[in-house]
């Protein structure tokens, strides 16, 4: 076990009041995704009383921003086989190979259980699905809806079963603080804060007999993501201070093609929402599987030759290929090329896309779409095994916020909803088969409590993405630790952005700890100093939280 010099000792609890308000359900569930929705509603059919807390309304996670769709073996002559290869791939070997056979087995019935709930995927006119392929995959697995809007009718049809649902009880405008425990250390309910009124309002407690954590993705923590402003970490920054262990956070994965453009600051239309200051549209990379392509500021197509899939890369390859044309060039920006592809096709196929880059002034039918790569996606999170469960009792994880072992150093396109369905179904299922009566919790052990300044949020996202952005080395990551070090010390009275920044730092820290200790290149960790893989290196660094707030880390070799 080591702790990293100059990052600062973290908070075991976050500042707050004492909570003013107590409820009971049997199970809550923290998030309003794809994981926390379909967990919600497979906890139902166990005939459990569910409550979902989410931070602001219920869509307004990131799951209604996924473009591309979701992967799965709908197609006779694909086999899981291949997608478990495909995964594996991606993941540079750091996959858990039967997560991943878990995945690609039950992906297919969990996609048509969605189905089935009223989500309405694009078809052929003979009735079959169609199928698409993003990089990474070696065949056409990829469903999607609305063309290029898979999330967004994904939420509409969770969102529609749950409101259905009378014994789901959906809490909004409530940002979690921290994890209650019983004397035996299960996890017990959390503390919360509601911009509510009556009996729900300000810091209140839900005493549960199962958590699940369902929080989401972490990209806000540096200056440009795919993310909405609620990916804030809070899932895995509550974990580290309950003393759960957390996983392969060093794995950040930057997608290849978010449009740089004016339009991030527009007002924004119905169909191109605007968008926080931190937050750039994404362009799928079903463009891409489309036929796009990526050229350089005087029109030569620099992914030929770097890999066997050119464009259709995994994304770490991608990204690593546009960042290196940025570096060379001191552009902000390469340039995706879909002119080829026709106005006609593009706007059945990609609305959102030409929504928001047309509000920008850019037409994909006759102009280059200046892109660039942006944070996307946490492939790590708080370690779970096959049925979601932390290294806490009781308390559980899925979607993005949990590191299930599926996605190993880089996740592979389209596999994050898929593994939200599918392990929110097996958490269900593995709270249904044991789940003890309600527990008292014990009083909060002693430790460091504060919350950070909220006014650090721009510093520590230019310090992240700076430091311990999509390129990283031993000195950018002493310059970032020491960053947040001083950022630590901006103390503030507790409230919603102050709980939120803590958060982020907290996830901050445990990343540029990881980062700093993995002294290798794999996957989306990308280290210029020590430019390859290393076969000593091929295992998982585990972060927690220790009671003084010493961040520590351990090395668990791969099986
Ligand atoms: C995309 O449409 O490119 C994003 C899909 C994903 O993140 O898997």
């Amino acid at each position: 076990m080591s702790a990293t010099p100059d990052l600062p000792a973290l908070p075991r609890r976050l500042a707050a009041a004492e909570p003013g308000w107590t409820e009971t359900t049997d199970v809550v569930v923290v998030g309003s995704g794809i994981a926390g929705l379909t967990a919600a509603l497979h906890l139902r059919e166990q005939g459990l009383h569910v409550t979902v807390v989410t931070k602001v309304n219920i869509d307004d996670g990131s799951t209604r921003w996924a473009q591309g769709g979701i992967a799965a073996v709908l197609d006779p002559l694909d086999t899981p086989q291949a997608h478990a290869y495909d995964t594996e791939i991606a993941g540079v070997g750091l996959c858990d190979p039967e997560a991943v056979r878990v995945l690609v087995e039950e992906g297919p019935a969990r996609i048509r259980e969605l189905i089935r709930r009223g989500a309405e995927f694009d078809r052929h006119p003979d009735g079959s699905l169609m199928l698409t392929r993003e990089g990474g995959h070696r065949a056409d697995r990829i469903v999607h809806a609305g063309g290029d809007a898979t999330g967004a009718e994904v939420q509409r049809a969770l969102h529609e079963a749950v409101r259905r649902d009378p014994w789901i009880r959906l809490v909004e405008h409530a940002l979690v603080l921290d994890l209650l425990r019983a004397a035996d250390g299960r996890a017990c309910g959390l503390t919360l804060h509601v911009l509510g009124e009556g009996s729900e309002d300000g810091v209140g407690a839900i005493l549960a007999r199962a958590v699940v954590l369902a929080t989401g993705g972490m990209g806000q923590i540096y200056s440009s993501t795919t993310n909405p402003p609620v990916s804030t970490g809070d899932g895995v920054a509550l974990a580290l201070r309950a003393g759960a262990e957390v996983t392969d956070v060093e794995f950040v994965q930057f997608h290849p093609t978010s449009f740089v453009g004016t339009g991030t600051a527009s007002a924004g239309t119905a169909a191109a929402p605007r968008l926080s200051p931190a937050q750039r549209p994404l362009i799928s990379e079903a463009l891409r599987g489309e036929g796009a392509y990526l050229v350089d500021e005087a029109g030569k197509r620099f992914m030929v030759g770097q890999h066997e899939q050119a464009e259709l890369a995994p994304r770490d390859v991608v990204a690593k290929g546009i960042y290196r044309v940025l570096r060379a060039t001191g552009a902000d920006h390469v340039y995706l090329d879909a002119r080829h592809l026709g106005g006609e096709f593009l706007e059945g196929r990609f609305p959102t896309i030409m929504a928001s880059t047309r509000a920008a002034g850019i037409d994909p039918a006759t102009d280059l779409i200046p892109v660039a790569p942006a944070a996307h996606y946490a492939s790590g999170g708080v370690r779970t095994d096959l049925h979601g469960r932390t290294t806490i009792p009781g308390l559980y994880a899925c979607g993005e916020v949990a590191c299930t072992g599926v996605h190993g150093a880089n996740r592979l396109a389209s596999n994050s909803l898929l593994e939200g369905l599918v392990f929110a179904k097996r958490i269900a299922d593995d709270v249904g088969r044991d789940l003890p009566p309600q527990a008292e919790p014990a009083p909060a052990p002693a430790g460091p409590s504060w919350v950070v300044d909220p006014a650090i949020r721009a510093d520590l996202q230019r310090t992240m993405t700076r430091g311990a952005g999509v390129l990283r080395s031993a000195d950018s990551l002493a310059g970032a630790a020491k960053e947040l070090a001083r950022l630590a010390e901006q103390r503030s009275r507790p409230n919603n952005a102050a709980w939120e920044v803590t958060n982020l730092l907290t996830v901050a820290a445990a990343l540029v700890a990881s980062a700093t200790s993995r002294r290798e290149t794999r996957g989306c960790h990308w280290r210029e100093d020590h430019p390859t893989a290393a076969d000593e290196w091929r295992g998982h660094l585990l972060d927690a939280v220790q009671s003084d707030g010493i961040l520590t880390q351990t090395f668990q070799e791969m099986a």
